[in-house]
């Protein structure tokens, strides 16, 4: 199959890479490089685009000369704090990058077999048990109504195409490549600077941490089902870890205790308790997580000389 992914340079775009690679699948990646790095994707130049998703023009281009039978959308700007600062900027490329590569399919008329959509649980509002895609959505920020509406854009899209579309929620994700300084990833680089007393900000909430590689997984496997419509599933791993339980797993893998700081300044004034994702449906399609947090931190710990944080 010819794979062409929209931000695939990035953290979780390159390990769905690796795994459809192992699958003998011809890669194809477009990515402007803003956040994530052409060293993490192992494709030749010629299947590589340095190119930005609103280039409505180049973007159109690559569709027609590439001609791929799935398309993976990730390319997004994504880290919620640089969203809220720059929402002009995150809301253009999530939704009128959504639109222009959306439309490189339906105006050029390419025979495209499935599409992927990386949406995000923060399209859901504050919640405090499981939640289905069943639940209601109500984004609490730009992030999450950018991504709610890439959301209507894919039905959009297959209502005009009828080509298959999956909308997939992802929630956190963790392990290697990780380009925006999300908790875990703040932890690892702090601990590998070598100090065992670290900065963090709230320390309460619970989030569903999932592995990388069982999220690539999980893109086969919906990729790969057998399915024509579009359809919405949560992407997480089912189990919510506070901040401190985190910590702690950095404790066990580390065998020495972690000194906490609270940092004012990453405290954030309103936040959300838990996130939480029922994956039931995921699971339904024969997908089984395969790692924990344990051996997820044990790899990152592993890992010094290929920190990327
Ligand atoms: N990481 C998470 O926990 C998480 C959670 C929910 C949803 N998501 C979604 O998953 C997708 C991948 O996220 P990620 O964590 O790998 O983030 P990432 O920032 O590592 O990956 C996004 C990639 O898109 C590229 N990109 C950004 N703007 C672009 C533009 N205008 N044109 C071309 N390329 C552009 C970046 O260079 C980067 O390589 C995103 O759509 C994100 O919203 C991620």
């Amino acid at each position: 199959m010819k794979i062409l992914i929209t931000g695939g340079a990035g953290f979780i775009g390159s390990a769905i890479i690796k795994g459809l690679q192992q699958q003998n699948n011809e890669i194809f990646v477009i990515d402007n490089l803003s956040f994530g790095k052409r060293s993490f994707v192992n494709i030749p130049d010629t299947h590589f685009y340095e190119e930005d998703i609103l280039n409505r023009q180049e973007i159109s281009l690559i569709f027609k000369t590439v001609q791929p039978d799935i398309v993976i959308h990730l390319a997004a700007i994504h880290f919620i704090p640089y969203c809220n600062k720059h929402p002009f900027e995150s809301s253009q490329i999530n939704i009128q990058g959504t639109a222009n590569v959306l439309d490189a399919i339906a105006d050029n008329n390419i025979n495209v077999k499935k599409v992927f959509f990386a949406s995000t649980a923060a399209v859901y509002p504050i919640t405090d048990g499981l939640i289905s895609e069943t639940n209601p959505t109500g984004p609490l920020d730009i992030y999450g109504l950018s991504k709610l509406t890439g959301e209507r854009l894919c039905n959009e899209f297959h209502l005009k195409t009828a080509v298959p579309t999956i909308i997939c929620r992802f929630f956190n994700a963790f392990g290697p490549n990780e380009t925006n300084p999300h908790l875990i990833p703040e932890i690892q680089k702090q601990l590998l600077n070598g100090t065992r007393t670290i900065a963090l900000g709230n320390l309460t909430p619970k989030r569903d941490f999932i592995h990388t590689y069982d999220m690539a997984r999980a893109v086969q496997m919906l990729l790969e089902s057998d399915f024509n419509g579009i359809d919405t599933f949560n992407l997480g791993r089912g189990i919510e870890y506070s901040v401190t339980e985190i910590v702690e797993a950095f404790e066990r893998q580390l065998g020495e205790k972690i000194v906490v700081q609270i940092d004012p300044a990453r405290v954030r004034k309103v936040e959300r308790m838990h996130l939480l994702a029922d994956v039931s449906k995921l699971k339904s399609i024969g997908w089984v997580p395969e790692w924990d947090i344990d051996r997820g931190i044990k790899t990152l710990l592993d890992q010094e000389v290929n920190l990327n944080v």
